[in-house]
């Protein structure tokens, strides 16, 4: 079957420092998804009702008004569907079940309906590259042998060498190690993940029709969306032709991979866009719209984790008849420096313009270290740290890209824990370690648990109120300060930050809204840009800067701002929001 697809039309020049249709008040009946805050639960780290030390839906359920009152528009919850915890998830045996371990089916349906009740938007991880080798159709296909159909659906071959000893290529799963594993009678399978993640073989009917089942599935159960895992994975070059180079991690991300990025995906983005427009349509929930807001509409969305070279890449899975939203690793790679900043918030503009879908930004997810840790080293050390670094300088720059993040246009989004300013968890021991990267060695991700340590809801007590037994990881001594307990109502608290900067993002008209900013002249290593009547300015140096005066400051992530004869003084690492009126 051929998945070709004309290349996505080329970005015109584009005037990106034109005019700021940013703010267009009013604008009626808006896709709810354009805009969107979007917070992500772990649900294995987010709440435990059972006090089992692992966090479930009933934990999420309970939580469901603090995430209102933080003032997100919908809740992303990674997956909780039945499987063996190979990948905290990420290997899925069974696609409409929920393991034990975080409830049941009627657990996720009370919990979709409680969001629904309370204006939020629910989003569902789908994982279409790889299943569990646990699934039914894997343990089947091993145990029918050599010949059985059910291997067709994943990728079987026979080894190479003069006793099929070798494997069938030279890819490198991304967890490190060889991307094969053979099987006692002597035929390999792929996988691009861990070994306990057997890739799908999307060139076999069989794959399409139960992913398109799975997706009315959930869509019938009400869920708003899915993010998809994996999306630039699905299928493999003809032939799974050799590399021809080792330490393949360093190349993903920088060019297309035979694995990777390859044009055939985009079909079956174009057959899942028909199964969920025919849910297209739906009023977004009374609840969930404020006054002076507009109603939202636009039904269910999808969300694309798709890791590929360059915006202009990603850009191709939001064409018009494909995904809604592409997660922008491009932003998330980014240090905290002014003039990448600005390369990198045109450069998507620009991409997604064409398209016509809304740019995304996010700084913080499960996969890599935590904003205001990754912000607290030096630039230039990537996705995955290991050290603490300068604290105090991480959390003021996390606080300030948060603000820069949600001043931008188009969708945000929010991994928990970062409304509290929660760092990486560094030192963890390494037999607590659940990461399955971290124990093949040489892979991309190895240090992710230091992300994933359960978050802390109160003061004192077992598991800083995460639950009433222990947490899976062990939490640092110090998080009972950084709880949500501590926080709220606390003046100058980063959680108080969050939902002042989430209000006024909503009562803001247009914040959020539209394709374009204006930037202004700013100063060396300062960005400043205007959306209609609202400006922000983001101080990415560590001094202070004098810069003019934008009329009323209704936010800054820092110290105060001082004013004085038009002129302001921005603090060093911090981010200021402006009304001009
Ligand atoms: C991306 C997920 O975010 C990550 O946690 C997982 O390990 C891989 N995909 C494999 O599913």
């Amino acid at each position: 079957m051929s998945r070709q697809h004309p290349a996505a039309p080329s970005a015109p020049p584009s005037p990106h420092a034109a005019s700021p249709h940013a703010a267009a008040p009013g604008a009626a009946h808006r896709d709810w998804w354009r805009d969107a805050v979007i917070y992500q639960v772990y649900p294995r780290s987010f709440a435990d009702s059972d006090g089992d030390g692992m966090g479930d839906l009933a934990g999420v359920r309970s939580r469901l008004p603090y995430l209102r009152a933080l003032g997100v528009d919908a809740v992303w919850l990674s997956p909780f569907y039945a499987s063996p915890q190979a990948d905290a998830g990420y290997d899925v045996a069974d696609y409409r079940a929920v393991d034990p371990m975080f409830g049941t089916l009627t657990d996720a349906d009370g919990l979709i309906r409680d969001a629904h009740a309370q204006g939020l938007r629910i989003i569902v991880d789908l994982v279409p590259n790889h299943s569990s080798d646990q699934h039914e159709w894997f343990k089947r296909a091993l145990a029918e042998g050599p010949g059985s159909p059910l291997r067709d659906r994943y990728h079987f071959r026979p080894g190479k060498g003069a006793r099929g000893e070798l494997p069938p290529n030279d890819w490198e799963s991304v967890f490190g190690g060889p991307a094969w594993t053979r099987v006692p009678d002597g035929a390999w399978y792929l996988h691009l993940f861990a070994p306990e993640q057997p890739d799908f073989n999307w060139e076999h009917p069989a794959v399409g029709d139960e992913f398109r089942t799975i997706l009315r599935f959930w869509l019938d159960l009400g869920v708003d969306g899915f993010r998809v895992d994996v999306a630039h994975g699905l299928v493999k070059a003809e032939g799974l032709p050799d590399i021809g180079t080792r330490d393949q991690v360093r190349l993903l991300g920088n060019g297309v991979m035979p694995f990777f990025d390859q044009d055939g995906v985009h079909a079956v983005y174009r057959e899942w866009r028909t199964v969920l427009d025919e849910y297209a349509g739906d009023e977004e929930p009374a609840a969930a719209s404020a006054p002076g807001r507009p109603r939202r509409t636009g039904g269910r969305m999808f969300v694309a984790e798709a890791w590929t070279p360059t915006v202009e890449r990603t850009a191709r899975y939001v064409r018009p008849d494909e995904l809604h939203q592409a997660f922008n690793f491009q932003y998330l790679s980014t240090d905290w420096d002014a003039g990448e900043l600005r390369r990198i918030i045109d450069r998507t503009l620009d991409a997604m313009r064409p398209v016509g879908a809304p740019a995304t930004w996010v700084l913080s997810n499960h996969d890599v270290t935590r904003h205001a840790t990754r912000f607290a080293n030096p630039p230039g050390l990537g996705t995955q740290i290991r050290t603490a670094g300068d604290r105090e300088q991480g959390l003021r720059r996390a606080r300030a890209a948060t603000l820069l993040m949600l001043a931008l246009p188009g969708s945000a989004y929010l991994y928990q824990g970062e409304e509290l300013g929660l760092p990486d968890v560094v030192d963890l021991p390494d037999e607590v370690r659940q990461d399955p990267a971290y124990f093949r060695g040489a892979g991309q991700d190895g240090f992710r648990d230091g992300c994933r340590v359960p978050i802390p809801w109160t003061r004192t007590g077992p598991s800083y109120g995460f639950g009433s037994g222990g947490s899976w990881l062990p939490q640092p001594s110090t998080w009972g300060e950084l709880s949500v307990q501590a926080q709220q109502g606390t003046p100058g608290s980063t959680l108080e930050l969050y939902r002042r900067a989430l209000r006024l993002r909503r009562a803001e008209p247009g914040l959020g809204a539209g394709d374009a900013v204006e930037w202004l002249r700013a100063p060396e290593g300062v960005l400043a840009f205007r959306r209609g009547e609202f400006v922000c300015v983001a101080n990415t140096t560590g001094e202070s800067v004098t810069t003019r005066s934008h009329g009323r400051v209704l936010l800054s992530s820092g110290d105060e701002v001082t004013e004085a004869d038009g002129e302001a003084k921005v603090p060093a690492d911090t981010t200021v929001w402006w009304a001009m009126t």
